[in-house]
């Protein structure tokens, strides 16, 4: 670690705002060999965690089946593969948390799994296959809906581009989240992002132009910041 990756461990740890970050994707199992996921790369939340470890948050980062990991070796990375483990670690460290970011790709939909075949392995066959898919349940909307007035909870929408910012309104209030980061389907799997933030107090922030993930993690960093502060005051 070097001297600048340092500022985090010069306030005590019982003083440091807590953030919540999710990131990458979802596996979700066909049977003990194939899973059903998506192109997430995780490298937006990844960034983000370590510019928050940066800043001095104490940071949690709930990280899916990706291989980019942060730098910083004070963020604690908990994996998770499948949305029901993911579910389950929002329910233990969502209570703590100031901030959620959940950057993470939550699969929508899962393989209604037969047990009989759960550990084992589908064999070829020379018929078609039905796979039947269930829907999961929206970890978002759940967490927002049972959360304390002073944490701030902020959500992701990967869309085509001409409807991002329809969509990420629309995200916005039917999950009763603070704040929606609306980028186009092309940011998915990419090194740069373009992004537009929407908040519930009325806000649009655009980035200047298109910034790679790690430039953006600030950027970001500074509009989630500037919402937990006042969404602090406004609870105090
Ligand atoms: N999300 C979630 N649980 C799900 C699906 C998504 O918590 N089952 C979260 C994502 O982490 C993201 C936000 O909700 O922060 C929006 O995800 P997205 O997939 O864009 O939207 P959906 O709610 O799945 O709606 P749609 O499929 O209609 O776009």
């Amino acid at each position: 670690m070097t001297a600048s990756q340092n500022t985090s461990q010069c306030t005590p740890a019982e003083s440091r705002r807590r953030i919540l970050i999710t990131a990458g994707p979802t596996h979700e199992p066909i049977d003990a060999v194939r899973f059903i996921g998506n192109r997430s790369s995780g490298r937006v939340g990844s960034a983000l965690a370590d510019e928050a470890a940066r800043r001095g948050w104490d940071v949690t980062l709930l990280l899916g089946p990706a291989s980019i990991l942060p730098t910083f070796s004070t963020v604690r990375v908990i994996r998770f593969r499948t949305v029901s483990d993911l579910q389950q670690l929002l329910r233990e460290h969502v209570p703590a948390a100031d901030v959620l970011v959940m950057a993470a790709a939550v699969a929508d939909y899962r393989p209604k799994v037969d047990p009989a075949f759960f550990g084992g392995k589908f064999r070829r066959k020379s018929e078609n296959l039905m796979l039947e898919l269930e829907p999961t349940p929206d970890l978002l909307a759940q967490v927002a809906s049972g959360r304390r007035s002073d944490q701030l909870m902020v959500g992701f929408a990967l869309e085509p581009r001409d409807e991002v910012l329809e969509s990420a309104r629309a995200k916005l209030v039917r999950k009763k989240i603070d704040m929606v980061v609306g980028n186009p389907l092309e940011t998915m799997d990419a090194e740069t992002i373009e992004a537009t933030v929407l908040t519930t107090d009325g806000g649009e922030y655009k980035t200047p132009g298109t910034m790679t993930k790690p430039q953006f993690a600030p950027w970001l960093l500074t509009l989630i910041e500037a919402q937990a502060a006042a969404r602090q005051s406004r609870t105090a």
